[in-house]
């Protein structure tokens, strides 16, 4: 019998299929098409009240803010909100989906390490909850644009190189991301001379796909060595399970260690601001791919109808999955490369994987794609962005609808 402890918890094997959110996958896949991307809803539902609950109940005043990076999508974005969280956007572009989701603008926060003019005056029209400073440049911004005290924190770069791949790390000594240490009394200076900015606290954001939760503490620990303020904000970053043998810590575990640290460090009547993206909706999300080629040549190459359109993870982390051949649950597995359809060599969902004997027409599920895949799917070879579909009590709804070749065509300015 297949894993199933990637998938959602909902998932279940029924003979040759699998079910989610009460929804057969073969059934998906003829009605929505391959590739999709497909959600639990109640599992997204429960992740949201789990870390709620985990924060609120160590610390009544803290608040979860949805990384909208992990997930930009408003069907997304809505029920989350639905379940009490804020949203964390990065630019004018996630403060519109978040705003057009309903979220509440006082419980959004705008970061960017090169915010536009455009950016700030869409957080200050808003009227969002923090916009939070990432260099002198933010403040000068924020000087010219903003016409009464707007409340900001101070992204700090912590100095904790976290172990995660460097293109997810964003605490290091050389991180684009914040102002260093030993440069923040100056910012605080500078920002206390504005009377446009009411400086209310400190942000770190380490990194993303954390597994150690001593990383977090660090960061508390770097922020505790400056100025005390009322509001922290620690980002998000907390890692998940991708393959079989992967141990990530539970929210409770991750909240446990962050909060003991903040009240150590820095006294317990703060408020507490977390941003988790990926571990928020990474397991509640699955991609559902049809074989369209199997071929052996040196190595067995599976190709999907997908790929880097829909999933640059291996790409550009490296990020390994552990895909299943949907009702080839006891076939003795082969040894493959599961790639996709686009015109590069790099067009690997993941190399060296077991599969159980996959053949064309196959549907291929590959769990833990709730994160980040559908932020960075493209167009690459013409591809057609997948649709996003909720399963929830058996139903399945479409919160995003496939595109269409017309879409391709649609900012093409030069048409006859
Ligand atoms: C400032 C900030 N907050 C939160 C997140 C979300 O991180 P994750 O998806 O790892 O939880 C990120 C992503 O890197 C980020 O840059």
């Amino acid at each position: 019998m297949p894993d199933l402890s990637l998938l959602p918890p909902s998932a279940t094997v029924e003979g040759e299929d699998l079910r989610i959110g009460g929804c057969l996958m073969s059934e998906v896949a003829e009605r929505f098409g391959t590739p999709a991307y497909v959600f639990d809803e109640q599992a997204l539902r429960d992740r949201a009240s789990e870390y709620r609950a985990a924060m609120t109940s160590r610390h009544p005043a803290s608040r979860v803010c949805f990384a909208v990076k992990a997930y930009p999508s408003v069907s997304m974005i809505r029920v989350l909100v639905a379940e009490g969280l804020g949203c964390d956007v990065v630019g004018a572009g996630e403060l519109r989906l978040a705003l057009a989701a309903g979220a509440d603008p006082a419980t959004i926060v705008m970061h960017g390490n090169a915010k536009s003019d455009q950016d700030i005056e869409a957080a200050l029209d808003a009227g969002i909850g923090y916009i939070v400073v990432d260099g002198f440049d933010d403040i000068d911004r924020i000087e010219r644009l903003a016409h009464r005290p707007v409340p900001v924190l101070l992204r700090v770069s912590p100095g904790v190189e976290s172990a995660t791949h460097a293109a997810l790390a964003t605490g290091g000594k050389q991180s684009k991301f914040g102002v260093p240490v030993e440069q923040v009394p100056a910012a605080i200076a500078r920002m206390r001379a504005v009377p446009a900015i009411d400086l209310r606290g400190l942000h770190a954001h380490i990194g993303s796909q954390i597994l150690a939760t001593d990383q977090f503490e660090a960061a508390v620990d770097a922020l505790a060595s400056l100025e005390r303020f009322e509001v922290y904000d620690f980002g998000g970053g907390l890692g998940v399970r991708y393959e079989s043998h992967d141990v990530a810590p539970s929210v409770d575990d991750y909240a446990e260690r962050l909060v003991s640290a903040a009240h150590k460090h820095l006294g317990e009547g703060i408020e507490i601001i977390v941003e988790p993206g990926r571990s928020m909706v990474a397991r509640a999300g699955l991609t559902l791919y049809r074989v369209l080629t199997v071929k052996r040549a040196g190595r067995l190459h599976v190709a999907v109808d997908g790929g880097m359109g829909d999933n640059l993870e291996h790409s550009l982390y490296g990020q390994r999955f552990s895909p299943l051949v949907v009702g080839r649950w006891d076939a003795e597995p082969v040894v493959a490369d599961l790639v996709g359809r686009h015109c590069e060599s790099g067009d690997v969902i993941t190399p060296d994987v077991p599969l159980a004997d996959p053949a064309i027409g196959d549907l291929v599920v590959v769990p833990a794609t709730g994160a980040y895949c559908f932020t960075m799917s493209n167009n690459y070879n013409g591809a057609l962005r997948p649709p996003v579909i909720y399963c929830a009590d058996g139903r399945a709804r479409i919160g995003v609808r496939r595109e269409t070749f017309d879409d391709l065509l649609a900012r093409e300015v030069d048409l006859p």
